[in-house]
């Protein structure tokens, strides 16, 4: 089997903004607590943080992480985390029904950030609370001082503000399962009106508002159109999330989800633009995906919690996916699909990224390790930072209940000027077949492959344990020639590959 793909130095999409990287961490089980927080551990900093997690992190050049919630925001109130740490109280969490003992709150979640290196999204509570808060939490976290909160944050230790400059309006608001949950007309003038207060503070925010928890919801995609109708003019950015599930076990349709996803993006790109027409403005309103990644393995363990027959535990095992290989592929083509929409998506996070639905997992007083989909996304956000080519891919494919064709070769490819690099990330969705790819580089100038990365097993349930770390993990390539202006590789069935060329 043969496919086809075709780059131009001059057919690009659209500089792919670094933060499509981005991740989310919430207060959910065990993301925070002894995830990237257990002062006990052999390996813990002084603020108590570990040092094996931040090690993964940090490896994976995060460009920015969404906090605190999730779903947790909603009722969340940021001052019980703040000021000295025997102080603080103890919360039921509604949204997990579990213990909150705020030990982390923004002060450490920021001291976290800086040593990872990575930039802070803060979500404010648009759920049980409202204006009043958003406007106060802006206070204390950006502004220098001589008022009333900002000089309570340099008390508890925090001389300069953090300049937060990415703020969510709230969480999942067309969702029944919000706390404070909404219909869109109720949001979008609750959004608005915290917006223009927020921006009376900062005209430079970026302010990214709710758009639906998933492209199923009955609201959707009304929920957009209405809420931009009420917010256009004062966001930056709206908010969309979708979750991936082989729930049947039925890996050609799952590999096909990607399409829905692009789906969604397209429906909502156009959205933006109807509101945008309506609203004769000048100005655009992007894309933040900021919770995106596949959740369903560990749906049916966690119910015991969730339904609330477990009391409230502090810090339980929730939502602790074991990722296998098949989800590889699967988290390969949502990136994928990223970057190929790179001219709309401009934030996303994958969520999320300590033990909930997470890349990196972590055992209490025990190691830390990489789960397989850690990999597409360190591959992606480590190397797929440029501009987004524009390819012609020709590629036999079949049917999904998503679209009527799907191509086996999915593809994108990433023009690094700066470092003269082009990189393609490749994923062969076929179950049998090895495809051979020919792709055409035009106006490039001369080159050869620097780095060719590929991921197979034989085994698409294989997963990578605290006893078995690299079960599921690249290996070098060596087939991947360039000559002539052409790259060719072949891609061995159900597999994903990353090729360089300089
Ligand atoms: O990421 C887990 C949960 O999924 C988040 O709290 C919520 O926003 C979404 O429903």
């Amino acid at each position: 089997m043969k496919a086809t793909v075709k780059a131009h130095k001059d057919y690009t999409i659209s500089r792919i903004d670094d933060r499509v990287y981005g991740a989310f961490l919430e207060h959910l089980g065990r993301a925070v607590y002894t995830g990237i927080y257990e002062p006990d551990h052999p390996t813990a900093d002084a603020d108590g943080m570990r040092g094996d997690v931040t090690e993964l992190v940090q490896a994976l050049n995060v460009p920015v992480v969404r906090y605190p919630g999730g779903n947790f925001v909603s009722a969340y109130n940021w001052e019980d985390g703040i000021g000295p740490r025997e102080e603080r109280p103890v919360r039921l969490d509604l949204a997990w029904h579990t213990s909150e003992s705020n030990a982390v709150g923004v002060h450490e979640f920021a001291d976290w950030c800086a040593t990872v290196g990575t930039e802070m999204m803060l979500a404010v509570n648009l759920g049980s609370r409202g204006v009043d808060e958003a406007r106060n939490f802006l206070e204390y976290v950006n502004h220098p001082g001589g008022s009333y909160w900002s000089d309570l944050r340099i008390k508890n230790g925090r001389k300069e503000p953090w300049n937060v400059k990415m703020w969510c309006l709230g969480n999942e608001m067309d969702g029944p399962w919000q706390v404070g949950h909404k219909d869109a007309n109720e949001y979008g003038k609750l959004a608005a009106n915290t917006a223009r207060a927020m921006r009376m503070f900062d005209k430079s925010l970026e302010l990214i508002v709710c758009g639906s928890s998933n492209s199923d919801m009955p609201s959707y995609p009304d929920w957009e159109r209405i809420v931009l109708e009420h917010t256009y003019d004062h966001v930056d950015h709206i908010s969309l999330h979708m979750y991936f599930a082989n729930r049947e076990d039925d890996t050609p349709n799952y590999l096909g989800l990607s399409h829905k996803l692009d789906r969604y993006i397209e429906t909502v790109a156009a959205t933006i633009k109807q509101v945008k027409a309506k609203k004769k403005s000048r100005r655009d309103v992007y894309i933040s995906f900021d919770e995106w990644n596949v959740w369903y393995h560990s749906n049916k363990q966690d119910r015991k919690i969730l339904d609330g027959n477990d009391g409230w535990p502090h810090a339980p095992g929730l939502l602790e996916d074991i990722y296998n290989f098949e989800d590889v592929l699967m988290v390969g083509l949502i990136l994928n699909t990223f970057i190929r929409r790179s001219d709309v998506v401009k934030i996303a996070c994958i969520a999320q990224l300590v033990n909930v639905i997470a890349p990196i997992m972590t055992e209490k007083g025990g190691p830390a390790w990489a789960q397989t989909i850690y990999y597409p996304y360190y591959f992606a956000s480590v190397y797929g930072r440029g501009t987004a080519m524009q390819l012609l891919t020709s590629s036999p494919g079949y049917e999904t209940t998503h679209a009527a064709e799907t191509p086996y070769v999915d593809v994108s490819g990433v023009h690094n000027e700066e470092e003269g690099m082009l990189t393609f990330f490749l994923v062969n969705r076929h179950a049998s077949a090895s495809i051979d790819t020919e792709v055409t580089l035009e106006g490039f100038g001369d080159g050869s492959v620097v780095d060719h990365q590929v991921m197979t097993h034989p085994d698409l349930k294989a997963v990578n344990t605290a006893t078995n770390q690299q079960e599921v993990a690249p290996r070098k390539g060596d087939g991947a020639k360039l000559a002539g202006g052409k790259l060719t590789v072949s891609l061995p069935p159900y597999s994903y590959q990353m090729v360089r060329i300089k």
